[in-house]
């Protein structure tokens, strides 16, 4: 058992200092990428309230037992969970996998954000309006390389030289910066021909639209966008003092994510409307590539104005997503550290090379191994036909292993060290409001959800079943 003094760590500077690095690691390319690429894919307003409930229940309550972990044990994702008994361990190194897997793609979307900040610099707005500009990038073009190379090395770079805290104050100014720009793009997609039918689109829930592939991609989503399901929240909830309220800080970070998210949707989905015409040829056209090809359409008009507007909205971009890959980057490097226990600059080097290769791989996804469609040939999965190597990473981490990494730490808690030493460790600094939702879902919804919608999923991918 553990005892309740943890070994004397450092700590955030209180309760902001938790919410603002949380938040910096949270709000990302999860928010302003992916989620409307997904809200576009599975029916809009549906996808919206799956998503939003989904938060409150499940990504609270995970999110709580994540950080309440951390804080009880003061150690990281495998040392937590061995605290409790060695046997346990394998659940933090399920989780340590995830990490691994995550940030060489993001790397990638990384780089190509970075591309499209310089390209709104040298190039004319409508240039990079044109609908098969993005392509034309991403396809058997060797500059994807050099773009993900540029973001990989930029973010090694300030965790071996550990100014992320500079970078951090840096992005507060910043954040909120991309949220004015956010709200004024919003404002600007709804005038556009067809923004409004495109916000009705989000914002209305179609319930024929509902599917277990929806609630899936949903739960998927909430993990990646929240840093849940991956040991991050656990290693961010030891460095949390104990007589800060736990609670609280979930809930503001939660707000926070889910607000720029739907914010994000916002501004894209309207746009991709009056860019496509209507909600079929949007749902079709959904994917990695939404936000790249929908936006520059939207900047393209507007003549020096739209180089301008691009320029400083993928700065933004850039910017959440450098501290999102800082993040995911600090977390590798720690779980190598705690491994194999080197040195913080053998790790560094160790799990940099790791991803390097790996990232260079994935990419090659969209070169010389176009060929493959890892999801439909491999898992016969109809609905990804045309996928590539990065929407099946993505799938491995967001589809397979988060969920299964959430339900493990869902039945430990629940079963193993029982609820109660948690709500214990939130109640040494604030009394505990959603003690009851928080029991409940631990021990039985969550788990008994996850395991019926994941199954049928498989079911349904399979063509067992059809639903
Ligand atoms: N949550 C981040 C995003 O939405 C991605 C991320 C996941 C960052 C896990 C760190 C850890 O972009």
């Amino acid at each position: 058992m553990v005892s309740s003094d943890a070994p004397a760590r450092s700590s955030w500077s209180g309760k902001w200092g938790f919410i603002l690095a949380a938040a910096a690691s949270a709000v990302g390319l999860g928010n302003v990428w992916r989620f409307p690429y997904l809200a576009a894919k599975y029916g809009g307003g549906a996808f919206l309230l799956v998503y939003v409930i989904l938060v409150v229940t499940f990504g609270f309550t995970l999110m709580m037992a994540e950080t309440a972990l951390g804080r009880k044990t003061g150690q990281s994702a495998i040392g937590a969970f061995s605290s409790f008994g060695k046997k346990y361990a394998f659940i933090g190194v399920l989780a340590s996998l995830v990490p691994f897997i995550i940030t060489p793609y993001y790397c990638i979307i990384g780089g190509w954000v970075t591309k499209y900040m310089v390209a709104y610099i040298a190039e004319p707005a409508a240039d990079l309006g044109v609908s098969t500009y993005f392509t034309s990038f991403i396809v058997n073009n060797n500059e994807t390389y050099l773009w993900l190379v540029v973001f990989l090395m930029l973010t090694f770079f300030v965790v071996a030289l550990g100014v992320q805290r500079g970078i951090e104050r840096v992005n507060k100014v910043l954040m909120v910066a991309l949220i004015v720009m956010s709200v004024g793009l919003s404002i600007y997609s709804a005038t556009l021909p067809g923004g409004l039918d495109g916000l009705a689109y989000y914002l209305i829930p179609d319930f024929s639209k509902m599917s277990v592939e929806l609630v899936v991609a949903a739960m998927g989503q909430m993990f990646f966008s929240l840093s849940l399901a991956m040991g991050i929240m656990i290693t961010y909830g030891s460095y949390f003092q104990k007589d800060h309220d736990l609670e609280a800080s979930v809930r503001h970070i939660e707000i926070f994510d889910t607000g720029i998210a739907i914010l994000a949707g916002f501004m894209i989905i309207p746009a991709a409307f009056s860019v496509t015409g209507s909600a079929d040829a949007v749902a079709a056209k959904a994917g990695p590539g939404l936000m790249f090809g929908v936006l520059p359409q939207v900047f393209q008009n507007l003549g020096i104005a739209g180089n301008i507007i691009g320029f400083i909205f993928f700065a933004l971009v850039f910017f959440a997503a450098l501290t999102s890959s800082i993040s995911l980057f600090e977390t590798c490097v720690s779980i190598v550290c705690d491994k194999f226990d080197i040195t913080r600059k053998m790790a560094i080097i160790i799990a940099a090379a790791v991803i390097f290769v790996v990232g260079i791989f994935v990419n090659m996804g969209y070169n010389n191994l176009l060929w493959m469609d890892p999801m439909y040939s491999l898992f016969g999965f109809g609905t990804y036909q045309g996928s590539q190597l990065l929407d099946f990473f993505d799938f491995i981490s967001n589809t397979v292993l988060m969920p299964i990494v959430a339900l493990l730490t869902c039945l430990f808690v629940g079963y193993i060290i029982k609820p109660k030493i948690l709500i214990e460790e939130v109640k040494q600094s604030s009394p505990f409001h959603a003690e009851k939702l928080f029991v409940v879902m631990v021990k039985y919804i969550a788990p008994v959800f996850m395991v019926v919608i994941l199954v049928s999923y498989i079911l349904n991918a399979a063509g067992i079943i059809n639903l």
